[in-house]
């Protein structure tokens, strides 16, 4: 498969993010099942250059952009944030992308930040979301109970997290299982790394 990568959103992503989060195959697994309209989308997207609290990336697989990731609240006091991602495609999903998008984003937050927390939320009917968070880790620490109304009524979500700690003893064991699927990522010096490295 083509080496999967992280790049920051830029202007030129506007319209792509509105049609992929409107796409009834994302929608289904979010919060919200409404479409989004161009106004509220450019609201939001108007946004998120001055929050410093946020970050989005496209997933790329290759040269081809397949889904977004995310950090939000980014709390520099206790040095957590939360994440999540999407695949717009179901075809491209399965095939080990979100667990290549995953690895970066835990380097992202764990390595080149050094943050101590990172928090996911989950629909509890999303039994592929809550397998790839917890396939690296991430434990669940609670059921919100009727948390969200979706169109098919109130949906339990599930929350979960992991320690910084917890990334750092398994990375390395992560980092394998990925090769050894015949997985890769950009760039690729990825599977090295110092954690007595940084500031
Ligand atoms: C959730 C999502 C990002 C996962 O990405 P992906 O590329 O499909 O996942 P991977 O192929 O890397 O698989 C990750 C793990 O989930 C498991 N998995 C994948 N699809 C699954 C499914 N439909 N049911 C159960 N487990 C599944 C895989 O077996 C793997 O576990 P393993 O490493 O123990 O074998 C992707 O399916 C997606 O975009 N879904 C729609 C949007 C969404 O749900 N976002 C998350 C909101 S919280």
């Amino acid at each position: 498969m083509d080496p999967v990568a992280l790049r920051p959103i830029t202007a030129a992503d506007r319209d792509t993010l509105l049609r992929w989060r409107n796409l009834p195959d994302v929608r289904r697994y979010m919060y919200t099942d409404h479409t989004i309209t161009a106004a509220e989308h450019e609201a939001w997207f108007g946004r998120l250059g001055d929050d410093p609290t946020r970050q989005y990336w496209i997933i790329t697989a290759g040269a081809q952009d397949v889904g977004v990731a995310h950090l939000s609240q980014l709390d520099e006091r206790h040095r957590r944030c939360h994440w999540g991602l999407y695949l717009a495609e179901p075809s491209s999903r399965g095939r080990g992308v979100g667990s290549c998008a995953q690895l970066l984003v835990l380097r992202e937050v764990f390595e080149r930040r050094r943050l101590r927390r990172l928090m996911c939320e989950v629909l509890a009917t999303n039994a592929a979301a809550r397998r790839l968070y917890e396939s690296f880790g991430f434990k669940a620490e609670g059921v919100l109970r009727a948390h969200v109304v979706k169109a098919e009524g109130p949906v339990d979500v599930i929350s979960l997290a992991l320690l910084r700690e917890e990334w750092l003893a398994t990375r390395s064991e992560l980092a394998s299982r990925l090769v050894q699927r015949g997985l890769s990522l950009h760039p690729p010096d990825w599977a090295t790394f110092d954690p007595s490295e940084g500031p």
